[in-house]
């Protein structure tokens, strides 16, 4: 049996937003062997997790859509929060991580594709609209374009009292690529809240936006 079928790890009783050892090992060997696409060297922390999932509704049936999921950290402790009749679609360009997450989250509907294919995996699973959008991919570290087609994608998927949230490294934020993530997070959304996670090395900028402006207002 092992660590992931045994009871203490299974889906259903892990603590959300914990990462066990094997996960941790499956991402560092992904992040060695796909550095600029994973672009962390551990997963997101159990604090910043819940943190981050708090934009998750508790009623209703959102559709929560998360952009890299990795290892799950994120995912965990999105499930805590989603209602029964919610949804939750991952979508994750690593085939290995792929292949985990199904194993070990089944309530999300894992994708591997790009997340620049937003659009079409959205129309291929009929999902209109989507309430929540939380983002880990490297968004520094991406070309222009890349950075400049996802963003708008998402902006164009939510519904108008959706909420988008990324998490970026601190440092990341002065580079010309993370400068250039901000201002269009700033200029897309009329609300964009930071908040800095110290106790993580290296420190963590996780931003909340709501409200998605359209062309006109921009
Ligand atoms: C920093 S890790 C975050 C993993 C996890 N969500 C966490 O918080 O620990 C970034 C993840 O995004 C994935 N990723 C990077 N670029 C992507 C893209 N264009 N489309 C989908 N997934 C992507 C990577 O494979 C990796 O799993």
């Amino acid at each position: 049996m092992t660590a992931q079928h045994h009871g203490r790890h299974s889906p259903t009783h892990r603590t959300p937003g914990r990462t066990t050892l094997a996960e941790y090992r499956r991402f560092l060997r992904t992040a060695l062997r796909s550095p600029a696409t994973v672009g962390a060297a551990t997963p997101t922390s159990q604090a910043v997790s819940r943190t981050v999932a708090q934009v998750v509704p508790r009623t209703g049936s959102p559709v929560v859509v998360e952009l890299g999921p990795g290892t799950g950290s994120l995912s965990g402790a999105i499930h805590h929060r989603l209602p029964e009749s919610g949804r939750h679609v991952g979508i994750e360009l690593d085939e290995g991580l792929v292949r985990h997450l199904r194993a070990n989250y089944p309530r999300m509907e894992t994708i591997h594709a790009d997340a620049r294919d937003l659009r079409g995996v959205l129309d291929r699973l009929g999902v209109g609209a989507v309430d929540v959008i939380v983002t880990s991919i490297p968004w520094a570290l991406l070309p222009e374009d890349a950075q400049e087609d996802i963003l708008r994608q998402c902006h164009e998927a939510l519904t108008p009292a959706g909420v988008f949230t990324a998490l970026t490294y601190l440092p990341m934020q002065h580079t010309p690529t993370g400068r250039r993530f901000g201002t269009r997070l700033h200029s897309g959304f009329d609300e964009v809240l930071i908040h800095a996670t110290w106790r993580n090395l290296p420190p963590i900028l996780h931003y909340t936006c709501r409200r998605p402006l359209q062309a006109t207002e921009q």
